[in-house]
Formats: structure tokens, sequence, C-alpha cells
């Protein structure tokens, strides 16, 4: 069997400076878990399917950007795993190994100098052009062989995707509708995913409870993602949530957005991660 040797995400050097900014900025880094664990013994959707991903992975590091209560990064078997998120909801105690950062993602991307990260998985702000800037912050920070999941990519209903999160809820509630969940324009990551040239694979995986896209270089050559230009993305953000899905009577999702089943985008993500020799 073929290990892998991953490279840890910080050197000691990268940690103290990205703990002194985050300190002069008066940010609290804080390294806890739950006094009493808010998890499930079986994790969540996506840490089952990470898991199972990475089954034959001896070592890997995991990037959760936007971990709220931390119920997938606390099920993430990673042996080093990093959570970011402005406002953390974790009770306060020493750290079992994650180690969170309690700044917005651009604050630690900006400060990061040369992490390397096998999974990232994108949950922060819901908002397209702040997914996308996680996107591309996560191209530099992934590794050669790494995965990126994007959670929240499908909207339930018209206005789920409505930005901000209050006014998609207000507008729902006028309509009769009773439920909170919230997408925001996320899906529009995946039209910017049909411009990628042909060494990037994309895809929809089709969970039961929320699908999610993922992306990986084959050739591992991340160097040569895309810098699009303002007006490319303006472009899409113009599009209305319409003209992608039908809503009605269930949720179409367009087959453009490569569909997969969870079995099957666990399979071609696993040969994919572990084609390290
Ligand atoms: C849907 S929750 C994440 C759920 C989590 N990934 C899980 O699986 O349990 C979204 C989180 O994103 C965080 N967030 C909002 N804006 C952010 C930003 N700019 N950078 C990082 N995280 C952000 C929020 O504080 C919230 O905790």
């Amino acid at each position: 069997m073929i290990h892998r040797v991953i490279r840890s995400p910080f050197t000691s050097e990268v940690n103290l400076r990205l703990r002194r900014l985050i300190d002069s900025f008066n940010l609290n880094l804080h390294r806890f878990v739950p006094l009493k664990s808010t998890l499930n013994a079986e994790g969540t959707e996506v840490s089952r399917f990470v898991n199972t991903v990475a089954n034959n992975i001896r070592q890997y590091s995991y990037l959760e950007v936007g971990v709220h209560r931390g119920k997938t990064i606390e099920a993430i078997r990673a042996n080093n795993r990093v959570a970011v998120d402005p406002k953390p909801l974790y009770l306060r105690r020493p750290s079992q190994g994650i180690s969170t950062f309690k700044c917005t993602s651009d604050f630690y991307f900006e400060n990061l100098q040369d992490g390397l990260f096998d999974f990232i998985y994108l949950d922060g702000l819901h908002h397209f052009r702040q997914t996308w800037k996680d996107l591309e912050n996560a191209t530099r920070a992934i590794s050669e062989f790494g995965v990126i999941l994007i959670d929240d990519v499908i909207p339930v209903d018209r206005f789920s995707a409505v930005i901000p999160q209050r006014s998609a809820l207000t507008l729902r509630k006028k309509a009769g509708g009773k439920s909170g969940a919230w997408h925001g324009d996320v899906f529009k990551v995946l039209l910017m995913f049909s411009k990628l040239p042909d060494n990037f694979c994309f895809g929809t995986i089709l969970f039961k409870q929320n699908p999610r896209a993922f992306l990986f270089a084959r050739d591992g050559n991340w160097c040569t993602f895309p810098n699009f230009s303002l007006e490319e993305i303006s472009e899409i953000d113009k599009v209305r949530v319409e003209s992608v899905f039908g809503f009605n009577p269930e949720r179409l999702i367009p087959r453009e957005f490569n569909l997969f089943t969870p079995t099957e985008a666990q399979l071609l993500l696993s040969s994919h991660i572990n084609a390290v020799s």
C-alpha cells in the first residue's frame, strides 16, 4: 500500500506569525472543544463522506471554512484539522487537535503563507462572490491531489437563493413558506466551473440532505486555475435562480452540473486522492 507523505499545513513559524497577527487585531485564536460533544456518533453527511474517501490515506489534513457548532469537523478523522469561523459556537475548552481560527476566511487566507490541505470544505458565508473568493484562496492552499468541497450549491426554492439571509426568510414567510433553509447564491459557483479548463474536474454530489460540489485538478496542477476577470464574475452574478433551476414540483438540477450519487463521487475522489505515488 502506498502511504502519502503529507506536509504539515503550518510551519511553526507561520503558526507563530498568524497568532501574532490575530492577537494584534484583537481577535482571539481559540483552541477548544465542546464541554460536552454536540456531535452524534455518526457525524454529518460531509464527515462520513470525507472519512470514507480518505479511508486508505494514513495521514491527511483538513480545513473547514465555516464550522458553526463543529458537527462536521469534530467527526473528521484527519490528523490535522483546521477550523476558520468568525463566530464558532463551540464551548470554550482546550482542544483535542482542532486548530480553530476565530476570524473571517479572508483574514485567514491573507495570513496563510504555505498551507497545504488535502481536503478543504467551504461552508462559510453563502454569497457567491465570497464563496468564489474562498475558492480562489483554497486553490492555493490545497495539496496537489487534494479535493475541495463546497456546501449549499443547490437552493431548495427560489427564496433560498436570495441574499442576504434575512430577506430570504422574510420573503418565504410572506409567501406562506415555513422553512428556514438558506443557500444564498452559491449555485453560481457551478456556473463558473463550466468555464474551467479540462484539467479540472467538478461535479455535484446528490447527498440526501443537501447536494455539494467537488473540484479537483486531474493533473495536480492547481497553478493553472484561471484568474477570471471581474467582468466574467459580474456576468455570472447577474444570472437569475429561476433560469437555472426548476423548482416545481421538485428541485430540478441541470445535467451540466455533472451529477454524481455519493457512491459514484466517493469512488472517483478516492481513486484521485490515492493516485499519489
Ligand atoms: C452553515 S454554518 C457551517 C456549518 C458547518 N460547516 C457544519 O458542517 O456543521 C456557516 C458558518 O459560516 C460562518 N461564516 C460566516 N461568514 C464567514 C466568513 N466570512 N468566513 C468564515 N466563516 C464564516 C458562520 O459564522 C457560520 O458558523
